[in-house]
């Protein structure tokens, strides 16, 4: 996958109003994380492949003064994240590869990122490019849908037809410690409205019976959660 491919994708899934779906799918569990993450007054976030910016105004909003900046490679998902934005927020919205962060060393004391870094185009340099900009003592908290132990998430590469990197909970883990990360943990999070209603499921390119919908359910997203030393 290349810089191209990613913007021209995600620039469709814009203008095709999944931006929006993906708040209504993704916000159970975000607030679940981002209500952990112990952001203090005055502390600076940047949300890593923010999208339509919903989860970059959340963690503009948790604390009095905080502030957040969303970075996404895609024009169309920050125009939508600005057309979005409310004026409560200290929120902004950059253009911006995971690649290439446009930031000085040490600059954020909370890197959060939802269902978006496995389509770096360069991992190891993505993460390594997220250090850089994690003040010491600062976090890093990365949520993934699709991982090895979540098996049914293997077919999104195909159905989705975007390249994703699928990492076990144990490469995630080596992955965020090889970028410097220490005191690295993961976590499974549940979306706490559950499944859904049998009667209203239908079969999808993703899913293939009720029985996989709770399958994937129970899986969860696996949270990875890492801290820059001192
Ligand atoms: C599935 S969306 C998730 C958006 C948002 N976090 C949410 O939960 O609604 C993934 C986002 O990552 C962005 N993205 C993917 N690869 C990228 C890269 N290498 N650099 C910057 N943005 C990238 C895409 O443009 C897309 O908007």
């Amino acid at each position: 996958m290349t810089h191209e491919n990613i913007i021209s994708t995600f620039n469709s899934w814009a203008q095709d109003g999944r931006a929006e779906g993906m708040e209504e799918g993704h916000g159970d569990v975000v607030r679940q994380v981002i209500s952990q993450l112990e952001i203090r007054p005055g502390m600076q976030s940047l949300d890593v492949g923010c999208g339509s910016g919903w989860a970059t105004r959340l963690l503009a909003s948790s604390a009095p003064g905080a502030g957040a900046v969303g970075v996404d490679a895609s024009p169309e998902m920050i125009a939508r994240a600005e057309a979005g934005h409310d004026l409560t927020s200290r929120a902004r919205y950059e253009v911006c590869t995971f690649e290439g962060l446009d930031f000085p060393d040490n600059r954020f004391d909370r890197i959060f990122s939802m269902e978006a870094l496995y389509y770096a185009v360069d991992l190891p340099l993505a993460l390594a490019e997220v250090f850089r900009v994690t003040k010491p003592d600062g976090h890093c908290d990365i949520i993934v849908d699709r991982f090895k132990e979540s098996s049914l998430t293997e077919r999104w590469e195909e159905t989705c037809g975007v390249a994703m990197h699928y990492l076990s909970e144990a490469e995630w883990k080596e992955a965020l410690e090889a970028a410097g990360y220490q005191d690295v943990t993961c976590t499974r999070v549940i979306d706490s409205r559950g499944p859904g209603a049998e009667e209203d499921f239908e079969t999808s390119a993703h899913l293939a019976s009720w029985q996989e919908k709770v399958e994937l359910h129970e899986a969860g997203s696996l949270w990875i959660h890492g801290v820059k030393p001192a």
